[in-house]
């Protein structure tokens, strides 16, 4: 029932060559989203998953950058659209589509691998392979080369936007230091979805700060890089870059000519994996964390990218042993569904806000896989029957309140409604 269900949504969001996220509330491609559709839409119909990553890869820059929204209509029920972010400001922007100057973690590597992973004609799938992976090598040598200014294998974000997380409290400590003004700008999201669910005006003045200094030096990365009041490496997104590195390596193999493609991927992933677990766990918290570079800090918080790292192969057993020791005790209380997006032990945990709690379909996607591959078979299934018993019970949301006694009167999830990317990673999970 929704397996029928969630392919009606994603053909309903595809526009004929991408595919929205959510009608009304983000009404352009984003990247990561693209990603997770494609799996998606692999179970029942390759050519569209095919099209959703070549239409993305498409606004590709000349650097290799990958933005993060390609604005490909002039939907004004958005904010801030094409006008605000001016990706043309880059000399080398995409000439034929209107992006954003930021992008998003990098999951079109290993959604390759998922495609082909899933595809029944690989002869077919591997040749729509080899017309796109170059350019995902491409968009991979763009953060090695732009986004590590001290050559350490693990790249930056400098906006939260960037993480995917957008509203994360990891944040609120880097918004402190900032003097950010207040804007007059006209919110769009609150149109669509309950305020309470929603970033807070004041964090919009804080996203829209950033935003200004990137857009008054045209986006360049080295000043950025020196000037960003926001530049932190995050786990997740460098997670899902080193699972991507791992997905070219395997891919590359499987076509030919590609050795010196691969010696590199090899040479990135092995710094990039010994620094992630030296610089981004925390012992006493038994997690990975985010780490501040402006201020120079680790931030010691847990959220759900603290467990991330097991779906890219990143921690040892023993170490993995330990993160799934530290999700069971603050995150897998009986009285709750898995798995919330931030510490539930933490004061500044919201059930119901965006990314200050609420549980999301594409983490539990990569924790299932991430669990399952270290041999927590148990813990893994729960995260997957936990993630259609939510879908289930109130429908295709965009994120759920992680607290079981709510649903006793609640028949809605969060956020926006028919939601692609929950409706392509249940259908993966039911098919998986
Ligand atoms: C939003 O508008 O909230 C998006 O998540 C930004 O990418």
């Amino acid at each position: 029932m929704i397996r029928k269900k969630a392919i009606e949504i994603l053909n309903e969001n595809w526009q004929g060559n991408f595919t929205i996220p959510c009608d009304g509330l983000y009404p352009f491609q984003w990247k990561w989203d693209s990603g997770f559709i494609a799996i998606g839409f692999a179970h029942f119909d390759m050519d569209k998953a095919k099209k959703e990553i070549s239409t993305l890869l498409d606004a590709q820059w000349e650097n290799g950058f990958i933005p993060h929204i390609v604005f490909h209509n002039e939907s004004d029920t958005y904010f801030p659209g094409a006008d605000y972010h001016q990706s043309n400001l880059h000399p080398k922007a995409s000439k034929k589509y209107k992006s954003t100057g930021m992008t998003q973690p990098p999951v079109i590597g290993f959604v390759l691998k998922e495609l082909y992973r899933i595809s029944k004609d690989k002869k077919d799938i591997l040749q729509f392979i080899e017309t796109v992976i170059d350019k995902v090598y491409d968009s991979h040598n763009y953060f090695y080369e732009n986004r590590d200014p001290y050559n350490e294998g693990l790249v930056y974000i400098y906006h939260n936007w960037e993480s995917g997380t957008d509203n994360s409290p990891m944040w609120d400590g880097i918004f402190k230091t900032m003097d950010s003004p207040e804007y007059n700008f006209e919110r769009r999201d609150t149109a669509h979805v309950d305020a309470a669910q929603r970033p807070s005006k004041r964090e919009y003045d804080h996203y829209l700060y950033i935003l200004e200094i990137a857009k008054e030096h045209n986006y360049d990365d080295q000043k950025i890089a020196e000037l960003s009041p926001f530049l932190v490496q995050d786990p997740l997104f460098n997670s899902i870059l080193i699972k991507s590195n791992q997905s070219l390596i395997e891919l590359y193999n499987l076509l030919v000519n590609n050795q010196e493609k691969i010696n590199q991927l090899k040479e990135w992933q092995a710094k990039s994996i010994e620094t992630f677990n030296i610089k981004l766990f925390d012992e006493e918290l038994g997690a990975y964390v985010h780490y501040d570079l402006r201020h120079d800090k680790q931030l010691k918080y847990i959220s759900s990218s603290s467990f991330t790292p097991l779906f890219a192969g990143i921690p040892s057993q023993e170490r993995a042993q330990i993160l799934v020791n530290t999700l069971n005790e603050k995150f897998g209380g009986k009285d709750k569904y898995l798995c919330a997006s931030f510490d539930p032990t933490d004061e500044q945990f919201n059930p119901v806000k965006y990314w200050r709690g609420p549980i999301w379909i594409n983490i539990n996607w990569m924790l299932y896989y991430g669990l399952k591959k270290y041999g927590f078979n148990e813990l893994a299934l729960r995260v997957k029957k936990d993630s259609i018993e939510l879908v289930e019970k109130v429908g295709f949301y965009e994120y759920f309140d992680p607290r079981k006694d709510v649903y006793k009167n609640r028949t809605l999830g969060y956020g926006g409604n028919n939601f692609s990317w929950t409706a392509a990673l249940i259908i993966d999970l039911l098919d998986e």
